[in-house]
């Protein structure tokens, strides 16, 4: 329901709370606008000689139409209705939410990066192109790998780009293999580009002890396996521990190691996945680093490889030539060839590559251990209430269930989420990983202080013992928020992706 009446005059209901918002549409108005440009200070090319006749339109497109005063507004309302890194914390497991320090929006606004045009001559582009064969070589130092691409436009484009470097590395010794596993345990995007890069997919079945299983893994492995996915640690939060043998066995049959590196954040500085017998990795620049990983903003998901698989990496990539005293752009002699249209998200690039100047290398390892220290100090805390699915100490995250509560109370995970937001708290990830009853995956991040945690760990148990008293107000939750519990089935299966003005 709109709030502007006919004429677009001023709205009567309050600013925030319940009142819904209207669209951009709804408010346009015909002749407003929010923007002006300069003179043209160049010829103008007829539109005939630009755009061929089958690209045109009859009719233009309903753009809204709206002042800026008002195109403002409405997006400070739609922004004081969200929750977001920089209001508090965001424990969502497995999304690394932290806090990204300003400085590295800082360092991507600079004109220098920001009036660069995708397209422009290496010559007109040497500070960035230096910045990224930096980052390529921090990203090797990192993950202990010897090349990398930059270009991947998140972490599950880097997934593909990986598979497909492991489909083009067998591929060029005459071996066909079919089948890629990966745990049971494993993020939605593994499967969903082990099949998008051409082949099936075999779940490996996690231990007793939430790690791969070994025997089993032993059981599966055979020259028509390509590779194993894992991410280490894994997604219930535990470091796996044999990961020496893991790596050895799919190695005797010819496979390839994949490292999922949307866990890097707990290794960071400490151990890398090269060490552990890794030959391919992605990493999250978005999650580890900086840039904040949610609400569908671009990310960066870089692959970085051994030597015996560089030359299959995307490309061009920058290269520096010795002759010239320059770099250049170069494609690697065998690359797949390229997996984004320019040089990947340079802008992610630049703060990823801000944010580890400004640490060093100790800072780096700092963010890696106090990752770890926060989320067993919150684990402790809630222990009781929550009980680990695993035993084992967690890294960087933990995997709690809300199952005793559920048969005791009849409250879910589910209800414990939006109990939280309405405790002023970010939800953690609920009901992944699949093989946890109920499961809550909290991940707080190196960012909170201690007083954060202890303010979490209190609302939490607080809201276990509402569960005990009056578990409707639970299921009636979130109460103090502008949207209340949406209809998520009815959302699922009845999906809106355009606006219709009569419906
Ligand atoms: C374990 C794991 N792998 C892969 C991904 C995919 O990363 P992206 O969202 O950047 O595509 C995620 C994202 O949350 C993840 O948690």
């Amino acid at each position: 329901m709109s709030a502007i009446g006919a004429g677009g005059q001023a709205r009567s209901q309050p600013l925030l709370g319940g009142a819904a918002e209207p669209t951009l549409l709804e408010m346009s108005r015909t002749g407003r606008k929010a923007w002006s440009l300069p003179p043209c200070d160049v010829p103008e090319t007829p539109v005939d000689e630009m755009v061929p006749v089958w690209a045109r339109a009859e009719v233009p497109p309903a753009l809204p139409e709206v002042a800026e005063r008002d195109l403002v507004a409405h997006w400070s309302r739609l922004a004081n209705r969200n929750y977001a890194v920089d209001l508090g914390s965001y424990p969502l497991g497995s999304c690394t939410m932290k806090y990204n320090p300003k400085v590295a929006e800082e360092v991507a606004g600079y004109p220098g990066f920001t009036s660069l045009h995708p397209c422009a001559p290496e010559d007109a582009a040497q500070g960035t192109l230096a910045l990224m064969a930096d980052l390529e070589a921090v990203l090797c130092e990192i993950t202990g790998m010897d090349a990398a691409t930059l270009q991947p436009a998140a972490g599950a484009a880097g997934e593909l780009t990986g598979l497909l470097i492991m489909r083009a590395a067998h591929a060029a010794r005459g071996d066909v293999r079919r089948r890629v596993l990966i745990p049971d345990s494993a993020h939605g995007t593994n499967p969903a580009s082990v099949r998008l890069a051409g082949y099936d997919v075999a779940s490996v079945p996690s231990s007793d002890e939430g790690l791969v299983d070994l025997a089993a893994l032993r059981a599966l492995l055979d020259t028509d396996v390509a590779g194993l996915m894992l991410t280490n640690p894994n997604t219930v939060g535990l470091f796996e521990r044999e990961i020496a043998d893991v790596a050895a066995a799919v190695h005797d049959v010819g496979g390839l190691l994949y490292y999922d590196g949307a866990n890097l954040n707990a290794v960071l500085g400490v151990a890398r996945p090269g060490d552990m017998g890794f030959d391919i990795v992605h990493s999250n620049l978005h999650k580890t680093f900086a840039t904040p990983h949610g609400g569908g903003g671009p990310g960066a998901g870089p692959v970085a490889v051994t030597a015996a698989l560089a030359d299959y990496l995307p490309g061009p990539r920058p290269e520096w030539d010795d002759e010239d005293g320059r770099y250049c752009l170069v494609m690697p002699a065998k690359s797949i060839g390229r997996v984004h249209s320019h040089h990947g998200n340079v802008g992610i690039l630049v703060r990823a590559f801000s944010y580890m100047v400004a640490l060093g290398p100790s800072g780096l390892k700092r963010v890696g251990e106090s990752a770890v220290l926060n989320a067993r100090y919150l684990q402790s805390l809630v222990a009781d209430r929550y009980p680990s699915a695993y035993s084992g100490p967690c890294m960087h995250e933990f995997v709690a269930s809300a199952g005793p509560l559920k048969k005791a109370h009849g409250v879910r995970a589910m209800d414990v989420a939006k109990a939280l937001l309405d405790r002023g708290f970010h939800a953690p990830t609920v009901y992944f990983p699949l093989i946890v009853d109920e499961a809550l995956m909290v991940e707080p991040t190196e960012t909170e202080s201690r007083d954060t945690l202890d303010a979490l760990a209190a609302a939490l148990l607080d809201i276990a013992e509402v569960a005990e008293r009056d578990p409707e107000a639970l299921h009636r939750a979130p109460e103090n928020t502008p949207v209340r519990r949406p209809d998520e089935a009815r959302a699922a299966r009845k999906l809106v992706l355009t606006w219709d003005p009569l419906a």
